[in-house]
Formats: C-alpha cells, sequence, structure tokens
C-alpha cells in the first residue's frame, strides 16, 4: 500500500445480510468491496451499501472507582511462597482491590490445592465486549518457579498503580487480565529451592506426569486427557474453552528464550525441525516483544550452565527447532481456540535461591507488561446482524492466505492478531452473505493502538 497515507482499519465491523443459499450445502453469496478503495473505510463504505463494514467505535466510559485503603502486608521479594501464603497474598489483593480484581479457581490439583487465577481489568463487573481477554500462566512444572513469584509481583504492580501510572490504567482499562501465578502447586511443594537444571524433583503433577506434555497433540493424541491423572490440564483446558482468550503467556523456566508454534512436527524430529504454524509471522513478532524487552533474552545468548553455546537470534524460537515437545498446552491454544500463546522461559536456573527474585522480576517486569499490551495489536470489531444489528455468536473472521480463522464472540466481537500489512478479511457466518473487505493494517496506526 502507498505509504504515508492515513487511511487504516484496525477496528473493522461487519453487518451481514441474510444468505440466499446456493444449492443445498448453505455456500453463501459473497459482495466484493473495490479494492481501490481500500484505504479510508469511510469511502469503501457507500461503495458496498449498507451491507458492508461499519467502523465499530470502541471507547467504554467507566464509573470512575475510588481507591480504598488497603490492609495488606507490602510485597518483600525476599522469599517464595508456599501454598498456603500464596493463597492468603491473592485473597488478601483481592480484598484490597474488589474494584480492579477477582479471585476464583480454575479447579483442584490430584492433591486438592486450589488453582488460583486472578482477574485484573478496571470495574470487573462489568466488562464491556471489546476488552480483549488475556492470560499468562505460571510453574505448570513445579520446579520452574520464577513465574509463580513474578506473576504475583505483577499483579501487584498492576493494581498499585492503576490510576497512578498512565499505561498502567490505560491498559487495565481496556484489556481483561488474567493470571494463573501456578497451574501445578503439588509439583511446587516437591521442588527444592537451588534446583538448577531440575535434578530435584517437582516437575510432574502428583500423578508423575508432566502438564505440558498431556494436552491432545495435532500429530500423535488427540484424545482428552484422564482428569484422574491431569486434573490440571483437564481444568486448564476447560477454562480456556468458556473464555475467548486473544494472547496468552505460559511461563517456564530453565533457559532465556520466547518459544512459538508449533512445538512439535509429524516426524518428531527431535530438534533442529522448523514447525511453522500459518501464523509464523505474528507468532515471531509477539515472541520478540517479550525478548526485546528484556536484558538477557534479547541478545540471543542465555549462557546457561552446560548450554553456553547455544544462540536464538533475537532471542525467540520456533518450539519444534529448538526441541520437540509432544501435547504443550501452546499448540492446543492455538489449534483449538482463537488464542496465540507464546512459551517463555524466564531463567537459566529453575528453582534460583530467593534472594535473586528482585533480580529476576527486574530483568522482567518490562517484558511482562510489553507482551500483554500485544492483545491489542491487530483488527477488531463486530460481526452484526444488517437488519437487528444484534450480534452473530460464532461467526468467522478470516484473513487470505493465513489458514487460521477466528471466531466472534456473543457479542459479534471478534479480535485478529496480525502485523501490519495489507490483508483480505472475509467475516462468514452460518445463514449470512460472507463479506469481503480488503484491510490496510499501517505500521503508524498499528504502533500506536495502545
Ligand atoms: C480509565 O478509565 C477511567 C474511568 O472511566 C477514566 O477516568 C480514565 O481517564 C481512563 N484512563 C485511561 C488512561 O484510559
Ligand atoms: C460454531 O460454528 C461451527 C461451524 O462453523 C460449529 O462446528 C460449532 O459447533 C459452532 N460452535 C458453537 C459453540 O456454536
Amino acid at each position: 500500500m502507498k505509504t504515508g497515507k492515513e487511511g487504516f482499519q484496525e477496528r473493522v465491523g461487519w453487518l451481514l445480510g441474510a444468505g440466499r443459499k446456493s444449492g443445498g450445502d448453505g455456500v453463501t453469496a459473497a459482495v466484493q468491496c473495490d479494492r481501490d478503495r481500500m484505504a479510508i473505510p469511510g469511502r469503501c463504505l457507500p461503495c458496498c451499501a449498507a451491507l458492508l463494514a461499519f467502523i465499530a467505535l470502541f471507547g467504554a466510559v467507566l464509573p470512575a472507582h475510588v481507591k480504598k485503603a488497603m490492609e495488606e502486608s507490602p510485597e518483600t521479594y525476599s522469599h517464595y511462597y508456599d501454598h498456603k501464603e500464596l493463597s492468603e497474598r491473592l485473597h488478601s489483593l483481592a480484598q484490597a482491590y474488589p474494584e480492579l480484581c477477582r479471585l476464583s479457581s480454575l479447579g483442584m490439583s490430584v492433591e486438592g490445592r486450589e488453582l488460583w487465577v486472578m482477574r485484573v481489568t478496571a470495574d470487573p463487573d462489568a466488562v464491556p465486549p471489546e476488552r480483549p481477554q488475556f492470560k499468562y500462566v505460571g510453574n505448570m512444572h513445579g520446579d520452574e518457579t520464577v513465574s509463580r513469584q513474578v506473576l504475583v509481583y505483577l499483579l501487584r504492580y498492576l493494581l498499585e498503580n492503576y490510576g497512578r501510572e498512565p499505561r498502567v490504567t490505560a491498559l487495565l482499562n481496556a484489556t481483561d487480565i488474567y493470571i494463573v501465578p501456578s497451574l501445578n502447586p503439588d509439583g511446587f511443594q516437591r521442588a527444592q529451592e537451588g534446583d538448577c537444571q531440575g535434578e530435584k524433583g517437582g516437575r510432574e503433577n502428583a500423578r508423575q506426569l508432566d502438564l505440558n506434555r498431556n494436552f491432545p497433540d495435532q500429530f500423535t493424541n488427540q484424545q482428552p486427557p484422564d482428569p484422574q491423572q491431569v486434573p490440571e490440564v483437564v481444568a486448564m483446558m476447560r477454562w480456556i474453552q468458556e473464555n475467548r482468550f486473544v494472547l496468552s503467556g505460559n511461563l517456564h523456566g530453565g533457559s532465556v528464550v520466547a518459544s512459538y508454534p508449533y512445538d512439535d512436527s509429524s516426524s518428531h524430529m527431535e530438534t533442529g525441525f522448523y514447525s511453522k504454524s500459518s501464523d509464523d509471522k505474528v507468532f515471531q513478532y509477539l515472541a520478540k516483544a517479550y525478548a526485546s524487552n528484556h536484558p538477557i533474552m534479547k541478545t540471543g545468548h542465555p549462557r546457561c550452565k552446560g548450554e553456553e553455546e547455544e544462540f536464538f537470534p533475537d532471542g525467540i524460537t520456533n518450539g519444534a527447532h529448538w526441541y520437540d515437545v509432544q501435547g504443550g498446552m501452546q499448540d492446543w491454544n492455538y489449534l483449538n481456540t482463537n488464542c496465540f500463546e507464546v512459551t517463555i522461559e524466564l531463567g537459566c536456573v529453575k528453582y534460583p535461591v530467593a534472594s535473586e527474585l528482585p533480580t529476576y522480576w527486574e530483568s522482567n517486569h518490562r517484558s511482562l507488561l510489553e507482551f500483554i499490551q500485544q492483545v491489542h495489536k491487530g483488527i477488531k470489531g463486530f460481526v452484526l446482524d444488517a437488519t437487528d444489528r444484534r450480534g452473530i455468536f460464532n461467526a468467522t473472521v478470516s484473513v487470505a492466505d493465513i489458514n487460521h480463522p477466528v471466531t466472534s464472540d456473543k457479542a459479534g466481537d471478534y479480535w485478529r492478531l496480525l502485523v501490519p500489512g495489507t490483508y483480505k478479511v472475509t467475516a462468514s457466518a452460518r445463514g449470512y452473505l460472507s463479506l469481503h473487505l480488503p484491510v490496510l493494517l499501517s505500521l503508524t496506526s498499528w504502533s500506536s493502538n495502545l
């Protein structure tokens, strides 16, 4: 597209008209918008009449909230929280900031520990449909413990800085954030502080199963996981399916790199095979958003013990190219839901001594924030019925040449993460005419997108 032009369509709405079925197969007729006029949505509109796109205007106004006095102990960054302390901390944060967060549980671990999730967003009882859902999941390997702590620090940082730091305020106004500090509290309970490479146990759940190897896999096992064996995986899958996550970070330890789908290939070559997803460009971009803000990750040289020569250009890697992982959570998210997940290794040492926690928080906190903001990069809007303007649930929004459609939620809202470029986008739903629209996502508008 012509550069320097102020046309962009980061917000693309759709009005779908009732479809005339051609034959018995439900194929709907399509209306093509004039490509030459794509740059400015306002011009595109008349050419396709009421049938076509409108620009959804976001900007919900929320009532101002009043910060209540809090009564909870300050963060000292000095020790790891066991399950009891983690639970207490989360409860006290939830009590101190009722206008910003809600604590709930995904379910229970094998040994009956709650799998906590804290939802953080402005005015959490009235979340409007134009707020995308983001999640971080930590400590699914029980002995990879940095994430468990830094996610609590992040929570506190977000809560304490709403209304103080404009960036945090804007982020919580516009984003529905979910934080799961530990998906494997049983493993954590057995892990040992100071364990560098995971020799001392605690990686698996209480049934000795690796949670990041027990999701259904596209190349091997499609079976749903057994709730007796891996209730943590079952709870996570159910929760993901009940929600409409757009972006996710799966936090690990043992190296310093951001790794993206796919994690395995049909040949299951142990290493060196680049297993590309349809959204390879988007995933590389997302992984870099984390890596480029991390002082070590961005160099590409983790220099972990025993792997001193390892090099990851830009601090990122395709998962399978690094090593083949079957049954990982990341690929399952991408292949079964709208959610794009990146797996992030926060440090060489899996369970560093507690005195190093402030350093880990220091090196990761910018990246953690930056990565959340990526949930806003791409196109978004509503797919609506042209006659009554009601949202169409489960409509499909697909991008030509990218074999990964996303679906709309109940209000017709959808998000499609994309890097800058020009795209042919189609919205379709059963019983409606499909609509095609050329979309220009310019670098300028995309960069300023929150
Ligand atoms: C966040 O929302 C509050 C409440 O609607 C509003 O007063 C404030 O201006 C918003 N701030 C930002 C940075 O979006
Ligand atoms: C969404 O639509 C697809 C077909 O496009 C269908 O297979 C699926 O069951 C629908 N999902 C829901 C929740 O209605």
